[in-house]
């Protein structure tokens, strides 16, 4: 077999083109991992793979929506045929639902659920095979606050979301039970990060969300990628099916 071998450990990053998913691929680039993008962002991808490459490990990227199983095959069949296996898989592709029970339609409960809960099932399903085969493996689920606080103000109602991020907690801690010994499955709960994705309303409403953190500022990508990066590494050998929450103490619920 014509197999990749840099002697570094692959990880996949699912919405990886930009935000959180970006600061966790270069916090995991900076720990020698190899580096595969997923997204629906062509332009943000090509950049972002550039970037990380530029840093010296292979990088490379896929268009793929991660609420389509037969996708999250098709990448990590393609990736398996360089790589011997996938050390490390960061579900973090998600998009924001802030729509209250009387306004979501259908169709929108149901593309919530499927990028954000079954997104960490299709590509949890996708890759683990190969993880058993090597005998290890790391999976680090992105949740949210909003798992436990329901969201962070009552104006805006995310239930929907909250609902897919506690689901994704369910999920890690049946995971861990279900994978051990071999493969370690933990969550990361972000509080408010500034991204693409909350930028805007994080810019308008700053003052009154720093005033009800701790350490009295807002989050940053590479806040959650240094504690993912720590997750996908060898050396937490006792921590699994825990979910660590990051957002310098935020009381604003
Ligand atoms: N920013 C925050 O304050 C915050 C807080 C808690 C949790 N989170 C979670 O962190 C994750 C990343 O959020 P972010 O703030 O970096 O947002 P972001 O919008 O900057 O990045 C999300 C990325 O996911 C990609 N994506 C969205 N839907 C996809 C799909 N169906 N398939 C593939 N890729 C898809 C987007 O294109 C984008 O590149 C999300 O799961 C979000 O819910 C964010």
């Amino acid at each position: 077999m014509n197999k990749r071998n840099h002697g570094n450990s692959v990880a996949v990053v699912t919405g990886g083109a930009r935000g959180i998913g970006l600061g966790c691929a270069k916090a995991l680039v900076t720990k020698g991992f190899d580096i595969v993008l997923v997204d629906v962002l062509d332009e943000e991808l090509k950049r972002s793979t550039a970037t990380l490459a530029a840093k010296g490990v292979h990088a490379e990227s896929f268009m793929a929506d991660v609420s389509l199983f037969e996708r999250a095959q098709e990448v990590v069949d393609d990736i398996l045929t360089r790589y011997e296996s996938i050390d490390v898989l960061v579900n973090n592709a998600g998009t924001p639902m802030p729509k209250g029970l009387l306004d979501i339609s259908e169709a929108e409960w149901d593309r919530t659920i499927n990028v954000h809960l079954k997104g960490c099932f299709n590509w949890s399903r996708a890759v683990v095979p190969s993880m058993l085969r090597s005998g290890s493996g790391r999976i680090v689920n992105i949740s949210s606050i909003s798992a436990y606080s329901g969201g962070v103000t009552r104006a805006v109602s995310k239930f929907a979301y909250a609902a897919a991020k506690a689901g994704i907690l369910g999920m890690t801690r049946s995971l861990a039970k279900e994978l051990g010994p071999s493969i370690t499955v933990n969550a990361v709960c972000p509080g408010a990060i500034k991204t693409e994705l909350t930028g805007k309303m994080l810019d308008e409403r700053s003052a009154e969300f720093t005033e009800g953190i701790s350490l009295q500022r807002l989050g940053t990508p590479e806040d959650i990628g240094e504690v993912v990066a720590f997750l996908a590494s060898v050396e937490p050998n006792f921590i699994n099916g825990q979910a660590i929450t990051v957002d310098g103490f935020q009381w604003i619920t």
